[in-house]
């Protein structure tokens, strides 16, 4: 499905059949003896919302130390780069910045790709009022399955594709390098990958990012719960999970769980399942890897992506790398 306005064009990739989707993924997750859902699922309207709350928490740093890197160096990160291709974009925020560091004219263009039809909608509408020169092509898909619905460069300029926020942390190492090998195949000579990663530190800091006074991770975490019984007509008692989350040091990644207070039945009517809960026993829903700067230098490696520059926020709390395709050293 296509829809045109004058400057803002989405294309929907994800569609009826998708619920599917979540069917299946809730279908082996919740019938492994260590039960788990993927994270992607987290993004309904609501999610989105709640996400967006969680950035402005005082314990979530992750956020403000790539705000500062990217407002710092934005036009040394765009370089001459007239085109913005944002993977997992989320609120305009930081495409924002990125856009606003390229040159003015007909040709600059920001291609978001987003699960979130409703994040990505709202984003393209706050950036074109804002940057009324700009032209909006976004993508509702999902980044491990549409990169290639991604439209190509309108002109021979070069351009920016950015994976920010530390979302590519969310996935374990295996997926993860496939997921950066199938970006690598997105850039021509000239062009460059913008990727943010959490740094490895003092894990009190990082569990308190994923666990904020406020409990707004806590209701993201849980909301997860709702979509399930919306989407696949389940009746979770959400009252009966609570939130958690640890830094396994072995690994270097933060673990988001949800734990049943109590023995629970669930019923799936979708799927025409039943699931036992036992007192104490958690559903895994989200990993979020911590980096060191040699871990990052091999997963680009293993993705046939050339290291450029890494930068960091003067409180070496997270990174935001430069790369390129292998060996096209130009740009
Ligand atoms: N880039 C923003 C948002 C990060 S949150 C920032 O840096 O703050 C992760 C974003 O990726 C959300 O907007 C979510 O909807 C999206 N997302 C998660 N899994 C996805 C997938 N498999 N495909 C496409 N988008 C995905
Ligand atoms: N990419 C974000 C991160 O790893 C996603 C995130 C932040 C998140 N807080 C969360 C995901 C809480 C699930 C629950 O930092």
């Amino acid at each position: 499905m296509t829809e045109a306005a004058t400057d803002v064009r989405v294309d929907v990739h994800l569609g009826p059949g998708e619920e599917r989707r979540l069917a299946d993924d809730v279908l082996d997750g919740l019938t492994k003896p260590f039960k788990e859902i993927p994270p992607k699922h987290f993004y309904d309207a609501r999610g989105s919302e709640l996400f967006d709350a969680i950035c402005e928490q005082p314990e979530y740093y992750p956020t403000r130390s790539e705000m500062a890197i990217l407002t710092q160096r934005a036009s040394q990160l765009v370089g001459d780069a007239t085109e913005l291709v944002e993977l997992g974009s989320g609120a305009p925020t930081k495409a924002r910045i990125l856009l606003g560091a390229m040159t003015e004219g007909a040709s600059r263009r920001y291609i978001p790709l987003d699960v979130s039809e409703s994040a990505l909608r709202e984003a393209a509408g706050e950036l074109i009022e804002e940057l009324p020169d700009l032209s909006v092509h976004g993508v509702v898909g999902d980044f491990e399955r549409h990169l290639d619905r991604i439209p190509g460069p309108l002109n021979g300029d070069p351009r920016v594709v950015a994976l920010l926020g530390g979302t590519i942390g969310n996935f374990p190492p295996g997926t993860r390098r496939r997921l950066l090998r199938s970006i690598a195949r997105l850039l021509r000579p000239g062009d460059r990958f913008i990727l943010g990663t959490d740094l490895v530190k003092d894990p009190r800091v990082i569990e308190a990012a994923y666990d904020d006074a406020a409990g707004v991770t806590a209701d993201f975490n849980l909301n997860l719960l709702n979509v399930v019984n919306r989407e696949l007509e389940a009746n979770f008692d959400v009252g009966a999970f609570e939130h958690v989350a640890f830094f396994d040091r072995r690994r270097q990644w933060v673990e988001m769980r949800l734990r049943a207070t109590r023995a629970s039945t669930v019923w799936i009517e979708a799927l025409d399942l039943q699931v036992e809960f036992a007192p104490g026993e958690e559903l895994r829903t989200e990993i979020s890897a911590k980096f060191t700067p040699d871990r990052l230098r091999s997963d680009l490696k293993a993705a046939g992506l050339d290291l450029r520059q890494i930068l960091t926020d003067p409180e070496d709390r997270f990174a935001v790398s430069v790369s390129g395709p292998v060996g096209s050293r130009a740009g």
